[in-house]
């Protein structure tokens, strides 16, 4: 399996980190030097369905193919835009393809849950071309008073289409239950019949908690793809790492004795995009001509569950 196209798109809305030290007790200081983050992208006129519609146009057009051309739809998304129908339900009626649609919930990790999902629906020729898309608006789930959260997160949605070819060398998924790390609570509905509910809830994070297992998870589940495919790291061109906070990125980098160059980053403009934030930064990559034929990229996120995904490709 290979990558055909890739695509993204971003809120329109900027949001400095100086406008948020108007409402939090926070700087752009202690944002910039404990995250990396300068700036996010923030919903406004859009809607997680309008980034996901975006993004997959600019994939299909990247990937030089129709909708009709697609035969799976793969949304992931932590808080799509309805509980249901699922938003690769909506996406396939804005983007006009006629295939099995569905979204899934890897939190932060769902782009390489997806890609390791669409894998042997290709390999074994079942599907020819499946669209992934990751929507994501995480703004949507913050408290916008706690400061130790929503100074974090950005909107956006990355896409990416894959089909048969040379290409996808090894996955590795993991997940180990852990609600305390980081969650959320769903609305739990007006059923008059059951006496105690958990209230709804906005995303609550233990971060230290979440960078430790962040640091370890991505440098182990790297190896492991690597080791997979027979590949030493030095052969890598570029790790492609979900954008949750610069010191992260520098604590694996190290960890895997790999030089600066190696280790793309936009998190100071886009912040955290959860599971799109993988598939935008190979969008911009692959935009700005830095992947030739040949290239080895090493991709990894982590998030909520606790989840892992790694990936290792030759860009073709
Ligand atoms: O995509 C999902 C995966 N998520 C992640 O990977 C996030 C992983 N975690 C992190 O990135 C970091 O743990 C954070 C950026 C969330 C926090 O950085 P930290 O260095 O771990 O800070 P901390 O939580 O230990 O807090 C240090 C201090 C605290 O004050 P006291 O108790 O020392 O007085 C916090 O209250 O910083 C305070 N603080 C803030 N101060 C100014 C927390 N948030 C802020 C803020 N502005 N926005």
């Amino acid at each position: 399996m290979r990558i055909l196209g890739t695509g993204s798109a971003l809120p329109a809305r900027r949001v400095t980190n100086e406008e948020l030290t108007a409402f939090l007790d926070t700087s752009d200081e202690w944002i910039r030097t404990r995250t990396g983050i300068a700036e996010r992208r923030v919903l406004n006129e859009e809607s997680v369905l309008s980034l996901a519609r975006e993004a997959s146009l600019r994939a299909l057009e990247n990937a030089g193919l129709n909708a009709d051309d697609i035969d799976m739809i793969i949304v992931s998304t932590a808080k799509g835009e309805t509980v249901t129908p699922a938003t690769a339900n909506l996406l396939q009626g804005e983007i006009g393809a006629h295939c099995p649609a569905f979204d899934l919930n890897a939190a932060c990790s769902g782009f390489l849950y997806a890609l390791d999902l669409a894998q042997p629906y290709i390999d074994s020729g079942k599907a020819q071309r499946i669209l992934i898309t990751c929507a994501e608006a995480i703004s949507r789930l913050c408290d916008w008073t706690d400061r130790s959260t929503c100074v974090l997160f950005g909107d956006g949605a990355g896409a990416a289409i894959v089909g048969a070819g040379e290409g996808l060398l090894a996955t590795r998924l993991t997940s180990v239950p852990n609600l305390g790390a980081l969650n959320a609570y769903h609305d739990p509905g007006n059923n008059p019949f059951q006496e105690h509910k958990h209230p709804a809830s906005y995303l609550h994070m233990a971060g230290q908690e979440v960078f430790k297992f962040a640091v370890s998870t991505s440098s182990a589940d790297l190896r492991a793809v690597a080791e997979a495919a027979g590949v030493g790291l030095a052969e890598i061109d570029f790790f492609v790492l979900h954008q949750a906070n610069m010191r992260i990125l520098e604590a694996v980098r190290t960890r895997l004795g790999q030089p600066k160059e190696k280790f793309p980053s936009n998190i100071a403009r886009t912040g955290n995009t959860s599971s799109a934030s993988v598939p935008i930064l190979l969008d911009e990559l692959n935009r700005s001509g830095a992947l030739t034929p040949g290239m080895l990229i090493a991709m990894s996120a982590f998030g909520a569950g606790l989840t892992s995904g790694a990936a290792l490709l030759r860009w073709a």
